[in-house]
């Protein structure tokens, strides 16, 4: 008898039976996600249906199967990109989201000055982090939504490029993205690392590192949660063939002085410029410890240190500044606004001054999150513009003290009357205390392969 004959057809799929699934505490099977996965990617699955089984998955949380099966169908779920003609090692790095995190604009151009290839697919804001496109996007003229040829084309020409998901490469992340940003659904391990790691094999790398956040400001702020994450993604990516290590590191408070579109990219390149504001230093240490990594893991250095001194090397002596001028221009961006002292005209400018005396002991960095994003630098519904010169800049940081009236941020909003809501957040967020708080470590784990699987294996 042949196989199909005695074989049963299988029932057809009904969305209602995976919500009530999930719900119910159980564990989709790869049938299921699959099915799952095409009607986000195709949108034959109202959104209703994928938010309440979101909001199911939240909940009860997806087993690793579970997260490993989405990852990969979301991976598939759209075209691919194959770095095979770029004649180079494609490392990327991704970090699971924080407040003023932009060394994306420094780690890209480092590691391509340094011979690696960095094709990146970069999301917008979330929650209450900003979003890499709408920070590149504040550059007059630059585009991030390329065509997989022309992504081919910058990477060939400038070694780094980075762009947007498209219509066509990973559509069910674009589609559950945006609904989680809406329904309360971002902060779960297994959705996070099925959203970012679907879009990093889809860009066919050899290798990836990925910073992964943990403290006030990070989705998952408890280190044990932020440790399972990282050790997820680690094995998830391993298990798919990608070279993988992830950094834990602080976001304590914001990385950097800024946090909005504009004010970002411009830090950026003051530090790629080679200056050093004191106010840099954390953002600086980190491109310089990702950049390495991704330096050592694209072949062209033994160790990650050796990484961290050719990168130090490409800062000091213009390489990537001209790496990134010469991506932006291949994006269609114009680089004469960096030069432009007027270019950053914000519609309302408020500067906040200390409101008590003491060091600054602690900050809830998602509170400064969603002040940054309710200046105007941030939106409420997926599609909606954003103000490219609003954000907010700090003036001090964790353990500073200051003198009750010295300044402690400025605002940038679209209008005065957008100021409100984002002070009375900052003045609920930041604290002050008579001694100055323990220092936290910028790098507290690093995850292999094989730490990755040790650590899910003791925690199952
Ligand atoms: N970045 C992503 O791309 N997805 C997430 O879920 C979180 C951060």
């Amino acid at each position: 008898m042949s196989s199909s004959a005695s074989t049963p057809p299988l029932a057809p799929l009904h969305m209602i039976d995976l919500i009530r699934k999930k719900r119910d505490g159980g564990s989709l099977d790869a049938r299921e996600i699959g099915f799952l996965v095409s009607g986000a990617a195709n949108e034959s699955i109202p959104n209703d249906q994928l938010a309440a089984w979101l909001m199911a998955a939240w909940l009860r949380g997806l087993s690793l199967d579970e997260a490993r099966t989405l990852t990969l169908a979301m991976r598939d779920s759209g075209d691919k990109f194959s770095p095979a003609r770029l004649g180079k090692t494609a490392v990327d790095k991704h970090s699971t989201g924080g407040v003023g995190d932009k060394t994306s604009f420094l780690i890209a151009p480092l590691a391509a000055a340094c011979g690696v290839a960095v094709p990146m697919i970069s999301g917008r804001s979330l929650g209450h982090t900003g979003g890499t496109l709408d920070k590149l996007e504040s550059i007059p003229g630059f585009r991030t939504a390329l065509s997989l040829k022309e992504f081919e084309a910058v990477l060939m020409k400038c070694g780094a490029s980075i762009i947007s998901q498209t219509q066509s490469l990973v559509p069910a992340d674009r589609v559950l993205y945006a609904l989680r940003d809406r329904t309360g659904t971002v902060e779960s391990p297994g959705l996070i690392c099925a959203s970012i790691l679907s879009k990093k094999l889809a860009a066919g790398l050899d290798a990836l590192v990925l910073d992964v956040k943990t403290g006030s400001g990070a989705f998952l702020r408890k280190p044990e949660d932020s440790a399972y994450l990282a050790a997820l993604m680690v094995a998830t990516a391993e298990a798919a063939g990608t070279r993988t290590v992830a950094l834990l590191t602080d976001m304590s408070q914001p990385l950097g002085h800024s946090a909005g579109n504009w004010i970002e990219v411009a830090e950026s390149v003051e530090l790629l410029r080679g200056q050093r504001p004191s106010q840099s230093e954390d953002l600086r240490e980190l491109s310089l410890i990702l950049a390495g990594w991704m330096i050592h893991l694209g072949g062209q250095v033994a160790t990650p240190e050796s990484g961290y001194s050719r990168a130090e090397k490409a800062l000091a002596d213009g390489s990537a500044l001209r790496a990134f001028f010469a991506m932006i221009e291949a994006q269609g961006g114009n680089t004469k606004v960096f030069s432009d002292p007027n270019f950053h005209s914000p519609g309302a400018i408020k500067v906040v001054p200390a409101w008590e005396s003491g060091y600054i002991s602690t900050m809830d960095t998602t509170a400064l999150g969603w002040a940054v994003q309710r200046t105007g630098a941030g939106r409420e519904n997926a599609g909606e513009p954003v103000d490219p010169h609003a954000g907010i800049d700090f003036h001090a940081r964790l353990g500073a003290r200051l003198e009750k009236g010295q300044p402690l941020a400025t605002l940038y909003a679209t209008n005065p009357a957008l100021l409100a809501e984002p002070e009375a957040l900052l003045k609920q967020a930041i604290h002050f205390s008579k001694t100055p708080p323990q220092k936290v470590p910028l790098v507290s784990r690093i995850f292999n392969r094989e730490s990755a699987e040790a650590y899910l294996k003791d925690s199952r």
